[in-house]
């Protein structure tokens, strides 16, 4: 059985959870797409070519420790605005997405130019104060000193960049299903992912 589950939004709108709930659930493979642009941009650090990165890109790079940072993911947003960046990682995610036995990818362009035919296409969002704090409290709760004033500057950087971008802007798919996370518990959250999925699977 091939069946994709595209699911989009911007950094800490709950969608990296929600995909993982989703792969657990059905018993789908789960790939976290901005990993891979996180993987680039640590690869090529602040000199290096992150074109020649993303070309060159191993499985062992993507299990770096530095990698959930917020500067890894503002490195990511970068290097994610360059087309080849972004081509080189094309066939590695279109393969998995039709794997046997059905994929969950989250990103940002998975649903618009990833996997356009995903039989399910999720868009996540939350209001910026509510992404500021949950992501706050997972990096602090690893010992991040960065306030949550930080992170929200830097994930309001990421997103004017990530939707402003000309190669591939984070956006809905036209038939994407729009989840507003912001007052939704993460238990609430999952349960309307998962109604979604069962609805194209039955
Ligand atoms: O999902 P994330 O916060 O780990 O993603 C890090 C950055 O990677 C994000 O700011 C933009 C980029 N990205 C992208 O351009 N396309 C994707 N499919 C996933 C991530």
């Amino acid at each position: 059985m091939r069946f994709t589950v595209a699911i989009d939004g911007p950094a800490a709108s709950g969608k990296g959870t929600i995909g993982r709930a989703v792969a657990a659930h059905f018993g789908f493979a789960h790939l976290d797409t901005g990993l891979l642009y996180r993987a680039v941009g640590a690869k090529a650090g602040p000199e290096g070519d992150p074109v020649a990165a993303a070309r060159d890109l191993v499985p062992e790079d993507l299990h770096r420790d530095d990698l959930r940072s917020a500067g890894a993911g503002q490195a990511a947003s970068r290097v994610a605005a360059i087309p080849e960046v972004r081509a080189a990682l094309v066939a590695f995610q279109r393969s998995f997405a039709r794997r046997e036995g059905g994929a969950v990818l989250d990103g940002r362009d998975i649903g618009t130019v990833i996997c356009p035919d995903a039989e399910v296409k999720l868009y996540v969002i939350a209001s910026d104060g509510v992404r500021a704090r949950r992501r706050w409290l997972e990096l602090s709760a690893k010992g991040d000193p960065i306030t949550e004033d930080e992170v929200l500057a830097d994930l309001k950087a990421r997103d004017r960049r990530d939707a402003e971008r000309e190669a591939a802007p984070m956006r809905p798919a036209k038939d994407a299903v729009v989840l507003d996370t912001t007052e939704m518990t993460i238990e609430v959250a999952v349960a309307r992912a998962l109604a979604e999925v069962e609805a194209k699977l039955a």
